[in-house]
């Protein structure tokens, strides 16, 4: 994942600049400028730092309310996930395990992605139907499902939401390959020679018994295609 917010900003701003000028729209021929409002319905993601929150607030208490209505049919009454819909509470400490079970409180790194994926995507197939202050609600029941809120009726809002810390933060960080493997990403790569002593075959698929000793019993597992 790339994190150059500036360079991505940069260019983003650059093609809304050029098809909101009506100038450009004109000179196409095609579409129209985006009104404001349109953009202001679109503009609606929120990062890590809190900003693009909108104003609301919310607490774990009524969010339970909405959940159960708007949530549970698919996500379980205690975000344990119905049948094989997602689920949304538990995991911790499986994320190393064989079967790691990666939900909000396990794994996601940032409270804002709660509340911007809710309010963008869900409820699944009426996305974009909750108000700021139901989604403040659901966010913060979703945190007092992962045991990371205790109090029912704290009230989060968009003062204090990015303050909130997630368990799995500090597992996500820039991409540190070219310092931490750094012999393996500058060295240069071995074309020739580059076994340290002769290679020794150590088995064969004929003794592990996978390829059919006889060509009749070849024939036999492989019918011809018809
Ligand atoms: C009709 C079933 C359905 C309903 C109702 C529903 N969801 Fe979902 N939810 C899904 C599906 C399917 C996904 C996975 C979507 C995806 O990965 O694109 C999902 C994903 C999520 C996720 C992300 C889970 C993860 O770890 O990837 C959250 C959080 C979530 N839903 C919250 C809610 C909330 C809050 C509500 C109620 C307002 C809700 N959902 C209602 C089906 C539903």
């Amino acid at each position: 994942m790339s994190r150059s917010p500036n360079g991505i900003g940069a260019a983003v701003t650059a093609v809304l600049l050029a098809f909101a000028s009506p100038a450009a729209a004109e000179r196409l021929n095609i579409g129209r400028a985006a009104s404001p409002e349109e953009i202001k319905g679109w503009d609606i993601d929120v990062r890590p730092d809190g900003q693009g929150l909108p104003v609301g607030k919310g607490t774990a208490a009524l969010g339970e309310t909405i959940f159960q209505e708007r949530c549970a049919s698919c996500h379980g009454e205690f975000g344990e996930g119905a049948g094989r819909w997602p689920e949304l509470a538990g995991g911790a400490g499986t994320l190393k395990s064989d079967s790691p079970v990666k939900t909000v409180g396990s794994y996601w790194p940032y409270v804002s992605t709660v509340f911007d994926f809710v309010h963008r995507a869900m409820p699944f197939g009426a996305a974009q139907t909750l108000t700021p202050d139901e989604t403040y609600s659901l966010t913060a029941y979703l945190l007092y499902l992962n045991d990371i809120l205790k109090d029912q009726d704290f009230e989060v809002n968009e003062k204090n939401l990015a303050t909130i810390r997630l368990p799995n933060e500090k597992n996500f960080f820039m991409d540190d390959r070219e310092t931490a493997e750094k012999e393996f990403w500058t060295a240069k790569p071995c074309m020739t020679d580059c076994l340290p002593k002769e290679a020794t075959i150590t088995g064969r698929a004929r003794i592990l018994d996978v390829t059919p000793d006889k060509a009749s019993e070849k024939a036999k597992e492989s019918p011809p295609v018809q």
